[in-house]
């Protein structure tokens, strides 16, 4: 079996195709809202550290654990160690609950594109319009409607070979684009005080919280903990060097993230008139203030339109992603076709999505521990069910078929410089932290604690 698996021609290749699965909404969406919500400065030192240790263990963990068996997650861990299988049905858990969700935001993005493209740019940078998009009953519906049959379509024809073409010159032109866009915010009256809160850490603002939320960021940003990045070794080759890759992914996913809160943050000051709690806005950021930003723009419009159509398709090489991963791994469970499992399979993310599409407006009474759908889906599938798939790949790694294991695999490909670093996180650090932070985590959201 493992012989037949395709792979990925070299390194170029996989760092790439990676990437494109790294790179997506969390990036640009995501990233910058948390970072604003949590303390500007110390939310982007927390993130990078976490990056540099966590996510480098992880990433070079799970990509190794692919490469060692040859399997996806399911397989794999069940390869690993028999009384570990549960925790690759908890990693394909992940993709199921998140992806009906990041297609409503996908919705949204396609939402924007249209405003943009029919020249309706100054109706999307007023107050109020994102709100009311939003909370309307029936329009998102709509496009989420699009959007997921858009991921569909590409997964039932599996043109993922385009795909990864387009993502070649798509990927630069957004990485170009995303600095040009930052650089301008920058430049707009009143920005610096958002640059300094964005990039100096304020540690009075430090809290579990923000540990918490960096650390499901990174999980969600860099596809860990859902089983992607083992799949995605499963296919990578023996000599094709395991740590530089993670590392080149690494600084391709936390550079966009980076840039996006630049883009977004100082921006918010400029518009705001410096009054912090415009940052608060949430997943409602990126589409409140960028449109005002290209609003200012000379050729807004047509910046704002290239924008969205390259966000739209990062998002979209991440959802087909997600979607190629619960289609398979339906399609291996029951051994049904690719046709009717990718109709039932859209067909479940619709039920899925419908509440998150709605939470804000129709059924904005219906909370989840008090938050809306979408915000409930995020939660729960980043800082419980991710963390929970990592702690235990920590024990499994750590203690039981032992970090040596992993590491004479990564060898296979080159010296492991870090292995030292590499041992230390899978077996000491990151299993505390994920522990401390799980049960903060839990205590925080039913109310024990306040924050
Ligand atoms: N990492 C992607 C992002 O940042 C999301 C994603 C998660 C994509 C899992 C594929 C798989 O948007």
């Amino acid at each position: 079996m493992a012989e037949k698996r395709s792979s990925f021609t070299g390194k170029l290749g996989f760092v790439l195709a990676t990437a494109g699965s790294a790179v997506g909404l969390g990036n640009i969406w995501r990233f910058p809202y948390l970072a604003a919500q949590h303390g500007g400065g110390i939310f982007l030192l927390v993130y990078l550290v976490l990056a540099l240790t966590f996510g480098f263990a992880l990433m070079c963990a799970e990509i190794a654990i692919g490469r060692k068996t040859g399997l996806s997650a399911i397989g794999a861990y069940k390869k690993l160690d028999k009384r570990f299988a549960f925790t690759g049905i908890i990693a394909s858990l992940v993709p199921i609950i998140i992806l009906p969700y990041y297609s409503v935001i996908g919705g949204w993005i396609i939402k924007y594109l249209s405003v943009f493209v029919t020249g309706n740019m100054a109706e999307a940078a007023q107050d109020g319009f994102f709100d009311n998009f939003i909370s309307a009953p029936t329009e998102p519906i709509g496009w989420f409607l699009i959007y997921l049959a858009l991921t569909a379509l590409v997964v039932l024809f599996g043109v993922e070979k385009g795909i990864e073409k387009v993502s070649k010159i798509m990927m630069p032109v957004l990485v170009v684009l995303t600095v040009f866009i930052a650089v301008y915010s920058l430049f707009m009256p009143g920005a610096i005080d958002g640059l300094l809160y964005y990039i100096t850490p304020d540690f009075s603002k430090f809290s579990g919280t923000t540990v918490l939320a960096a650390m499901g960021q990174l999980f969600y940003s860099m596809s860990l903990a859902m089983g992607i990045m083992i799949t995605y070794g499963s296919y990578m080759k023996k000599d094709v060097n395991l740590e530089s890759s993670v590392k080149q992914i690494e600084l391709f996913d936390t550079g966009i993230a980076f840039f996006a809160g630049l883009m977004i943050i100082p921006a918010v000051f400029a518009f705001s008139g410096g009054d912090e709690s415009a940052l608060g806005k949430g997943p409602g950021l990126m589409f409140v203030t960028l449109p005002k930003v290209f609003e200012s723009m000379p050729g807004g419009s047509i910046i704002g339109t290239v924008f969205f159509i390259l966000v739209l398709f990062a998002a979209l090489t991440s959802s087909i992603s997600l979607m190629e991963t619960v289609v398979s791994i339906f399609m291996d469970k029951f051994g049904w076709s690719r046709k009717a499992t990718c109709i039932g399979v859209f067909a479940g993310c619709v039920a899925l999505g419908l509440p998150s599409c709605l939470g804000y407006g129709v059924l904005s009474d219906v909370t989840v521990f008090g938050m809306a759908f979408l915000d409930f889906f995020d939660f729960i599938s980043n800082s419980v069910l991710m963390p929970i798939v990592a702690l235990v790949t920590c024990i499994l790694v750590g203690y039981v078929i032992k970090p040596k294991a992993l590491i004479e695999e990564i060898e296979l490909s080159g010296k492991f410089k870090r292995k030292t670093l590499f041992t230390i996180v899978i077996k000491y650090i990151a299993p505390v932290c994920i522990v401390a932070i799980l049960i903060f985590s839990i205590l925080e959201t039913t109310g024990v604690i306040k924050v």
